[in-house]
């Protein structure tokens, strides 16, 4: 029998994209960040296989509620958005399975006959698969999976079928700074044509316990999510960090409005990073910040499409206020 990878591999040529610009290796990322105060990793290196099969069960768990919180969202207006937008084709940045883009398409093919689905991560089996299942499910709608690292740039994209509807969901631009953010959102309303539309999935600032438990889920996901990191710098970098000997923390910062994810050493040790030459020591109860997850206002959401050329179409609050999608377009 054919596994889905295989079928995904028969069904689909995907497309590379080449970075416009040099894109820091994970030995590069990991000299920066950890050899450094504070020390930090950029959170894109949780996604190898195991961490992608993670996040999915995360999503799954009672406290992750923003999952939950925009396919609701997704369900109750998808028509209203393919109306509006008209999408001639669809890009999805950091897409992942592309369980709730389902809603949308499903739409799409229903109220316009399609178009062309163009699915982009970094994370390319779990792409490749999540691509060839909704080419199977959606004979209408054409898929094109982009393989890549969307922080290399977004000049090299293929052109696509206009109008273009470019989505950004699961509150991953929180993942970003603010001047991060600003300047990602830019280069996409500098590629955008005025009857573009840009949909991107805004987590919420709310009270402190709910936030807090969708990051430290009793099952220990997310813990297991954020310690795996650890073992992709073991396995890609030969590092011997002693996963054993951290532990996940996830504490909602009230002032700076995100999530700050981190491995606390559990005691002091020494850690070799031999493809770097280099070894390093931490004490115990030293942290290392490998992910920060901003929850937005208006007030911030507002700020972040004016400072980036882009002016709100339309938002969509869930009904508990936890979770918003922002329909936005190059500013006139
Ligand atoms: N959109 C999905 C997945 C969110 S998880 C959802 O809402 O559930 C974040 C996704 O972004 C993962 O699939 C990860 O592999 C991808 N990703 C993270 N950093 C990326 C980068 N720099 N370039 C491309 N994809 C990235
Ligand atoms: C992908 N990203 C929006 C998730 C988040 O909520 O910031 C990643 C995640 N980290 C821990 N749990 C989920």
């Amino acid at each position: 029998m054919q596994s889905k990878t295989d079928i995904a591999a028969d069904s689909f040529h995907p497309l590379r994209l080449q970075p416009a610009r040099r894109i820091p290796s994970l030995a590069d990322d990991a000299r920066d960040g950890l050899l450094s105060t504070p020390r930090t990793l950029p959170p894109k290196y949780f996604y190898d296989e195991r961490g992608s099969v993670l996040f999915d069960r995360i999503c799954q768990t009672p406290e992750y509620y923003p999952t939950r919180s925009e396919a609701a969202l997704l369900d109750q207006h998808a028509a209203e958005i393919i109306r509006r937008c008209r999408p001639g084709s669809i890009l999805e940045l950091g897409s992942g399975t592309s369980a709730k883009t389902r809603l949308l398409l499903q739409t799409w093919a229903e109220q316009s006959g399609g178009g062309r689905y163009w699915p982009f991560d970094v994370s390319e089996e779990m792409l490749l698969d999540a691509a060839a299942s909704i080419n199977h499910d959606f004979p209408q709608i054409a898929v094109t999976p982009l393989v890549g690292d969307y922080t290399g740039g977004l000049q090299g994209l293929p052109a696509m079928a206009e109008p273009n509807l470019t989505i950004f969901l699961g509150g991953t631009i929180g993942n970003f700074t603010h001047h991060e953010a600003v300047s990602f959102l830019s280069e996409l309303a500098d590629r955008m044509a005025l009857e573009d539309h840009v949909l991107i999935g805004m987590d919420r600032h709310k009270d402190t316990g709910i936030i807090e438990a969708a990051y430290n889920d009793a099952e220990g996901l997310t813990a297991l999510f954020n310690l795996n990191v650890l073992n992709v710098l073991n396995r890609e970098l030969g590092a011997d960090f002693d996963v054993e000997k951290f532990r996940h923390q996830a504490v909602y910062n009230v002032d700076g409005m995100r999530i700050e994810m981190y491995l606390i050493a559990r005691q002091s040790m020494k850690v070799c990073l031999p493809a770097l030459s280099t070894e390093f020591e931490l004490e115990e109860g030293e942290r290392i910040l490998t992910e920060i997850s901003r929850k937005f206002d208006d007030k911030s959401a507002n700020a972040l499409l004016v400072e980036s050329g882009l002016e709100l179409v339309q938002p969509f609050l869930s009904d508990n206020g936890y979770f918003s999608l922002v329909l936005a377009r190059r500013r006139r």
